[in-house]
């Protein structure tokens, strides 16, 4: 049984010194991670159901398990000397660790709960994380290429920790036994094409006729391969990428005619999890250009995003970008 901190003592990549600073962090992350799991498991008994009444910098109300899953992050950041900047989808302004301020060298950015129109509904649920090495003039707004690691929790039946720091993704679970995360896949490989396809259908009227034909393009049978794709989507990003990371295929959050940027956010949804999925052999695109190039302009700006095998990302990004008239080229 390896346990996360024994694996990430054992990264033979990075410099001792980083591989003690991201052992610390990941430790931290996997007890937010826990924590949050104990939460989610009494949800319905507890008054964690429902929403704050607030509404957050993005505009959407917030879940009381929202704002746990938050403080929780936080708190455990706060207890590391090292980061000294934290950003979450659920604080307008990027925080500043007072212990951490001058020594601090890292910034996450965190997506504290993800899904969350599956709390009532007990749904899966996620935590997206980024890790980002400060510069020396302490600037931490940069591409996802700049990520030290990036990864997520899936909480579902069992609770997951998946994170890559450039040298492959791993995948541990949770034993509740022993309230430890263990090794249950190494080196996790995403197929380089697939027959899984995921998107919210309903927001078809919104799209272009360009995202219409691909979407309308896995509802046929590939008259050269014969596949037919299928369809799942579960409302959480996080359930919906891990599908796609184990078995293949695509998940899209297109961008909308009146909403060309789309849904989902840069610096805590879509950059870790492209790092995650190139690293397991995948892309991550916003059809036209790739998620690990964009230099950020802001923490809480939004991207289109297409992820998955490889094969089918590219031949939406083909034809998306222009590069191809014809989808199956
Ligand atoms: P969050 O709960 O962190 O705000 O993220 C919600 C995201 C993501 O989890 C999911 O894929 C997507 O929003 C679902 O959006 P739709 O309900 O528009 O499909
Ligand atoms: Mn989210
Ligand atoms: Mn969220």
């Amino acid at each position: 049984m390896v346990s996360l901190t024994r694996h990430i003592r054992e990264q033979q990549r990075l410099s001792p010194e980083v591989v003690g600073d991201l052992s610390d962090m990941m430790t931290q992350i996997a007890l937010g991670g826990k924590r949050i799991a104990r939460d989610l498991c009494r949800t319905g008994l507890t008054d964690m159901i429902g929403t704050t009444g607030e509404t957050n910098v993005q505009g959407e109300q917030v879940q009381k398990l929202d704002e746990r899953a938050n403080q929780i992050f936080v708190e455990v950041f706060e207890q590391s000397e090292i980061v000294r900047i934290v950003v979450s989808e659920e604080m307008a302004e990027p925080v500043v660790v007072p212990r951490a301020a001058r020594s601090g060298s890292y910034a996450v950015f965190f997506d504290p709960l993800d899904g969350s129109s599956n709390i009532d509904v007990n749904a899966p649920l996620g935590s997206i994380f980024s890790i980002h090495r400060l510069d020396a003039a302490g600037h931490f707004l940069k591409e996802g290429g700049d990520q030290l690691a990036g990864g997520y929790l899936l909480y579902g039946p069992g609770t997951l920790l998946v994170y890559t720091c450039g040298d492959g993704v791993h995948q541990f679970t949770l034993d509740p036994r022993d309230n430890e995360f263990f090794l249950s896949i190494a080196n996790v490989h995403v197929p380089a094409c697939g027959a899984i396809y995921s998107v919210n259908e309903g927001n078809r009227s919104k799209w272009s006729a360009d995202v219409r034909h691909v979407i309308d393009s896995f509802q046929e049978v590939d008259p050269k391969t014969g596949r037919l794709y299928t369809a799942r989507y579960t409302g959480c990003l996080v359930a919906d990428v891990h599908r796609i990371l184990l078995k293949g295929g695509l998940y899209l959050y297109p961008g909308e005619v009146k909403k060309p940027e789309g849904k989902l956010r840069l610096m805590y949804e879509a950059a870790p999890l492209s790092f995650v999925v190139e690293q397991a052999g995948g892309i991550g695109s916003t059809g036209v250009e790739r998620i690990a190039s964009i230099q950020p302009k802001s923490p809480h700006q939004r991207v289109p995003l297409i992820i998955g095998s490889r094969d089918d990302v590219e031949r939406v990004e083909q034809f998306l970008s222009g590069r191809c008239r014809q989808l199956d080229c």
